[in-house]
């Protein structure tokens, strides 16, 4: 049995907002205590799609301080910049001969992301090899991501064993965790899509370092459905179940007022603001602390302890002089 070994990136790219966080963020803290936890700001990922240099740095740093606000221990986790790291980017490398075109042109992401578009980086297509090798160069056995990576996490297996059939032993399988309980905040303004940060409704999410007050509104404002009944019911009440399920995940307890549908988002809207309160609060400590460089040079410098080892494996099966 392999020791639990937990492996997740995030993009620093947009607005990460109260979804990412229930979703994704918080589960991730929530988990350090068991195993080794990995988390990585993949800035090498975010440049497959144009971005600004300055905004690009910005939010990577931003980012870093939203991980570190939300409870991510670096007494406990690994927490650090992918481009901090060499070894992931020559990982990719040497996946990449061990893909298919035909493997790589079935990735829906890809082909979501590049509809439409002018210009289609090589980086875009290739971005599951380097996925593959961020989860592989640490013995990763667990990755929670959204079921929107499920895919990627396959392609990463499939990569894995490949290169074990040829040439023995050298990377553990590794599986995505799909988390159930708030696994999808939806959109404020559309409750049968997901929060997401590339929606082009600013109302239909809340943002972790967007003005409390302004969230407040965006509560007020959310679509509801038709009836009256505060109740969590998915198909017949999306709306309704969604605000239930922000303010349980918030607030850590179950709604119990009446079914009025004002006083009801007046109670989300308060739930909502003081969480956002109180997360700013961690969060420009976190900044004024003036830690977050010597957080990422260690966090550079541990992860390539562990990876470089697995690199090199690497490159001595595929016969490189090391
Ligand atoms: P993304 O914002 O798509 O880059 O996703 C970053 C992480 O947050 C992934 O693990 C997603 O599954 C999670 N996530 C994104 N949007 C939501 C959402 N609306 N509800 C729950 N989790 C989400
Ligand atoms: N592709 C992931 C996303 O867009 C981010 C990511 C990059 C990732 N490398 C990873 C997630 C490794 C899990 C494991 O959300």
């Amino acid at each position: 049995m392999n020791k639990k070994i937990v492996f997740s990136g995030i993009q620093p790219s947009g607005d990460l907002h109260i979804g990412n966080y229930i979703g994704a963020v918080r589960q991730w803290a929530a988990g350090q205590n068991d195993g080794l936890n990995i988390f990585c700001v993949v800035d090498m990922h975010a440049i497959t799609v144009p971005q600004d240099p300055k905004t690009l740095a910005q939010k990577t740093r931003e980012i870093t301080a939203i991980l570190l606000a939300s409870g991510i221990d670096t007494e406990k986790s690994l927490l650090f910049v992918q481009s901090h790291n060499p070894d992931h980017a020559n990982l990719g490398w040497v996946l990449n001969n061990y893909l298919s075109m035909g493997q790589l042109n079935r990735m829906t992401q890809y082909k979501e992301k590049s509809e439409g578009k002018e210009f289609v980086s090589v980086g875009l297509f290739d971005y599951p090899a380097l996925m593959a090798s961020d989860i592989l160069l640490y013995d990763t056995t667990e990755v929670p991501v959204g079921d929107d990576q499920k895919q990627h996490v396959e392609l990463a297996r499939d990569v894995a064993e490949r290169f074990n059939s040829k040439y023995g032993e050298t990377f553990v399988l590794p599986e995505s965790k799909i988390p159930k309980v708030g696994g999808r905040v939806m959109s404020l303004c559309d409750p049968t899509k997901k929060m997401s940060k590339s929606d082009p409704n600013p109302n239909g999410a809340i943002g972790l370092l967007e003005d409390p007050k302004s969230a407040r509104k965006k509560i007020m404002s959310a679509v509801t459905d038709s009836g009256s009944e505060v109740k969590m019911d998915w198909v017949n009440k999306p709306g309704i179940s969604n605000l239930l399920e922000i303010y349980s995940q918030l607030s850590g307890k179950e709604y119990v007022g009446g079914n009025n549908y004002g006083e009801f988002k007046t109670a989300v809207a308060d739930v909502v603001e003081k969480f956002l309160i109180d997360f700013q609060k961690k969060y420009n400590e976190v900044l004024q602390s003036g830690k977050l460089d010597e957080v990422l040079k260690e966090g550079a410098q541990k992860s390539y302890a562990l990876s470089h080892p697995k690199l090199l494996e690497v490159y001595k099966k595929v016969g490189f002089l090391v």
